[in-house]
């Protein structure tokens, strides 16, 4: 499937906050998408499409390596693995206006804080270790970045870090854990990218034309 010159290839988060919503827009695109819950991939009977669920962080890899020409992701997962990179290969090609969500640094509900000077020589939590190092570096803090893949919000407790810096939606996780938002480190939704590798003719024909399509959804949900 992958060698084939005349589908494109969609990768979108097989699960997780963006799951829904990314199938949810490409349908209203007019896309018809046949898959089973557990299906990795999925074939588009009416467009010369494939989906490939998969991880939301593996999204800019597959698309800037140009395996999938196209992926529906959060600006977030983009901006950490941008910050990794020389010079990503994709570009973004709309903003969705789903998957809002911002990455906050927040402290236990009893810890005192004053500002970002709070956080020197702390321990930070974090899934987004080079967001945070450059707002550090940006606010002139010296502190330290613990890498965490999941359950950031357990770290306080755990004694792991003081503070953490994760991604908050409706504020339930942070509440749950007993803490609170101190600082706004980036603010993020889901966006649609293209990859700057080149694409065979007849490829960057469709991609125009699924494009236009999200264009047009997009359009009337101004
Ligand atoms: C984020 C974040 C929190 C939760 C916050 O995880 O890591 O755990 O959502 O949402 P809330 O403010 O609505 O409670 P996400 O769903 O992005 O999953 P991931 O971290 O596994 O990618
Ligand atoms: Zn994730
Ligand atoms: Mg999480």
């Amino acid at each position: 499937m992958l060698v084939d010159e005349t589908r494109l290839h969609i990768a979108i988060q097989k699960s997780g906050r963006l799951s829904d919503y990314s199938r949810g827009l490409l349908r209203d695109a007019g896309l018809k998408i046949q898959n089973g819950k557990n299906d990795l991939t999925a074939r588009v009977d009416n467009f010369p499409a494939d989906l490939m669920f998969v991880r939301d962080d593996d999204i800019p890899i597959f698309v800037s390596d140009g395996v999938c020409e196209f992926g529906i992701v959060g600006e977030n997962v983009l901006r950490e693995f941008s910050l990794g990179e020389d010079s990503p290969r994709f570009e973004v090609v709309a903003q969705l206006g789903f998957g809002k969500c911002t990455l906050k640094i927040a402290a236990p509900e009893a810890s005192p804080y004053e500002g970002p000077q709070s956080l020197r020589g702390a321990r930070i939590a974090t899934s987004y270790p080079r967001i945070l190092q450059r707002f550090l570096d940006d606010n002139g803090i010296d502190a330290t970045v613990v890498k965490m893949n999941g359950a950031v919000e357990l770290a306080p407790r755990l004694q792991i870090a003081a503070f953490i810096c994760d991604l908050v939606s409706t504020g339930a996780t942070l509440e749950a854990n007993g803490l609170r938002a101190v600082e706004t480190v980036f603010t993020s939704e889901a966006v649609l990218v293209r990859t700057r590798k080149p694409m065979a003719e007849a490829k960057v024909d469709q991609g125009a034309k699924l494009l236009s399509r999200i264009d047009g959804v997009l359009a009337t949900k101004e």
